[in-house]
């Protein structure tokens, strides 16, 4: 029998440095009897000399197209617009799984070429919690952020091209030398979700750069009990949101009661790590528009005369730190790769299949009245 193989996919977004997997990881599958292609890549944050070193074989940039069938893709974000059948099997983050923009024709190019999806997103323990996410470092990342952005403000400036970071210590050094006496202390931060992935990494960012343990004020579910809007995140320097939103539930702030704080409003950043920026029950209705590395924060109205306060709302915060959130991302999802020869019974893969078939069913319908 031929040994087992993935073919690691270069990511074509930019900025996104990050790696389904790892030298670290591609190393244990290969001693685990794996043969792994890995498409040679600058943008990513190890370079190929790293996967070559472990075994890996290199091969050309972006040439998954032409890989031989049988050998499944893995990759992290999703597959450049086209309309090309796809007929390989791809282990990725699809966002097609939701209604969202585009996701019937996403699927119907699955149907087209015959291949497979098994999308990183719903792959679940028997808990149905997901196996590997990036939640730590969105939080971690994003809290880093807010205090760039507090620094920045207070200077009376607006925070510039956020670029991402070759290691943690590097971030946490960064954001410490633009603090005043080079640490957090004296500043107050809330984080709601504080209990969650996200939320835990928020909190950590935030020790890391020295804030007092009880300026980092944690909100989980029996905080938020009582309902919003909260005065308690007016009162805070910095806010981060980490929910993870799962129904409509009352905002936690809005613009009437920033402007209602007036002069008096300590609030200075939003940081929405969670960013349900347009689903219809944000919690957080202050701004509309997700930020970016090159613009990381938008002006929320305040009223006239009263402090600024800025939103940041980057959906890609991982990005900021690629090494780390990688190597965390692709050893969290190994077992589930070591399994995958046996996909046809092991649960995890069997569940994802049953997901990818109802999903393009009804992409394939949707597809159809489309064109009737
Ligand atoms: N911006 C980014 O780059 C980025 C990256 C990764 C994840 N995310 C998003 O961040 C969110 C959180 O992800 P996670 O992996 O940390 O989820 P998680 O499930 O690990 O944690 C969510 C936490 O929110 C809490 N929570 C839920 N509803 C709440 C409420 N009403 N009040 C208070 N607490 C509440 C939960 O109890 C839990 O502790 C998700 O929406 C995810 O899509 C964003």
């Amino acid at each position: 029998m031929s040994a087992p193989k993935f073919w690691l996919r270069c990511e074509k977004k930019p900025f996104e440095k990050r790696a389904a997997l790892t030298p670290t990881t591609a190393k244990k599958l290969i001693d685990s009897g794996f043969e792994i292609f890995v498409e040679k890549d600058e943008q990513r944050i190890f370079d190929d000399k790293e996967y070559e070193a472990v075994g890996c074989k290199m091969v050309a940039n972006n040439s998954w197209p032409s890989a031989p069938k049988d050998i499944p893709i893995i990759g992290l974000k999703e597959l450049e617009e086209s309309t090309d059948p796809l007929p390989h099997t791809h282990i990725q983050f699809a966002h097609c799984y939701k209604n969202q923009a585009g996701w019937s024709k996403v699927l119907d190019r699955f149907h087209r070429g015959g291949g497979q999806l098994y999308d990183l997103e719903f792959l679940t323990d028997a808990s149905g919690r997901r196996v590997a996410a990036f939640g730590y470092h969105a939080g971690f990342a994003g809290a880093a952020a807010g205090a760039l952005a507090l620094a920045s403000q207070k200077k009376g400036q607006t925070l510039g091209l956020l670029n991402p970071y070759p290691n943690e210590e590097e971030m946490v050094s960064a954001v410490r030398a633009v603090l005043p006496g080079g640490s957090g202390k004296g500043v107050k931060a809330l984080v709601i979700g504080a209990l969650g992935r996200c939320g835990r990494g928020a909190v950590d960012l935030f020790r890391k750069i020295g804030l007092e343990e009880n300026d980092i004020v944690k909100w989980d579910m029996a905080e938020t009990a009582k309902g919003g809007p909260f005065q308690e995140i007016l009162d805070v320097d910095i806010f981060v949101n980490c929910i993870y939103l799962s129904s409509s539930i009352p905002p936690f702030v809005t613009e009437e009661t920033v402007k209602a704080a007036g002069k008096g409003r300590k609030l200075s950043v939003v940081v929405d790590v969670s960013c349900d920026t347009t689903n219809p029950f944000n919690p957080i209705p202050i701004y509309n528009i997700n930020t970016t590395f090159s613009e990381p924060t938008v002006p929320v109205p305040v009223g006239a005369g009263n402090p600024p306060l800025s939103v940041i709302s980057i959906d890609h915060l991982p990005t900021l730190l690629p090494r780390e959130a990688s190597e965390q991302f692709s050893a969290d999802l190994l077992p589930s790769l070591l399994e995958f020869p046996n996909r046809d019974k092991a649960r995890i893969w069997t569940d994802a299949e049953k997901l990818y078939r109802e999903k393009l069913s009804a992409a394939v319908q949707a597809e159809r009245s489309a064109k009737l």
